[in-house]
């Protein structure tokens, strides 16, 4: 596990972005795995800049998405597919139909969710995997539990998610409770794995997942198991952190 501390939210996104447009270059026609969330939202940003002055092409990106919630249609404002179009694909020049967010309106989940990994294999998995941090230490929409899951599936939102999502909707009885999100599993098997986090309120679960021990209770820490994963956080998000990076 690579640890990079940055000072703010800016520059994390820049340092982010900059792995993403290095695997473009090198890599034309990679496959992204992308998350949705404020975190991300900069590193987007820096990305779309690079498409509009002429020096990043995505005409041959794929890209597969962390989670959707489930009961939401991708047309829904709160959607993460309308996030991902809002956020980046409408500015960039992906082919939309190569870009995957797993359906929140599937009639039955265990079979999407085989759909969307197998999906992934075909694409020849994930080059590079984009993660937000829950406050839980929550990945993708893997809630701590008493034992890491394998595959994407349907999940059960914890209060503490469903609350700190509660700023995208107007009430808090709009914010859905459940999701179908890639396992700890599918998000394992990527070539690399990137994780961003910025902001005091995800202290306690950087420290946890960095130096805390391994355990489905902190869902991110299996990334300190992983052969190429780098941690990009800001000082606010490293506060709490007792070894020195
Ligand atoms: C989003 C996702 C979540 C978020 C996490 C952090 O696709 O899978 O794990 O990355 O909840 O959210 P923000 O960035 O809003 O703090």
């Amino acid at each position: 596990m690579k640890v990079i501390i940055v000072k703010d939210y800016a520059q994390m996104s820049e340092v982010a972005a900059g792995h993403f447009i290095q695997l473009i270059l090198e890599k034309p026609n990679a496959v992204l795995g992308l998350a949705t969330g404020s975190t991300p939202i900069g590193t987007y940003e820096n990305l779309v800049k690079e498409y509009k002055e002429g020096r990043l092409s995505f005409a041959h990106i794929s890209s597969v998405n962390l989670d959707e919630y489930i009961g939401l249609e991708p047309t829904h404002p709160q959607s993460y597919r309308y996030f991902m179009n809002e956020q980046l694909f409408d500015h960039i020049d992906i082919d939309k139909s190569q870009t995957f967010v797993p359906s929140g309106m599937a009639k039955d989940f265990e079979v999407e969710g085989k759909a969307y990994d197998e999906r992934i294999e075909v694409l020849g998995g994930i080059d590079l995997q984009l993660l937000g941090l829950g406050n839980n230490g929550h990945i993708g929409f893997n809630e701590p539990d008493t034992f890491f899951s394998k595959g994407t599936g349907s999940v059960e939102l914890t209060p503490s998610t469903i609350e700190a999502n509660q700023r995208f909707f107007e009430k808090k009885e709009d914010v859905p409770t459940k999701a179908i999100s890639m396992g700890v599993g599918s998000i394992f098997k990527a070539k690399k794995v990137l994780l961003i986090a910025s902001g005091q309120a995800k202290a306690e679960a950087v420290r946890e997942m960095i130096e805390g021990e391994v355990t489905p209770a902190c869902p991110a820490s299996i990334l300190q198991f992983h052969s190429d994963a780098t941690i990009i956080i800001d000082e606010a998000a490293a506060s709490l952190l007792e070894g020195s990076y």
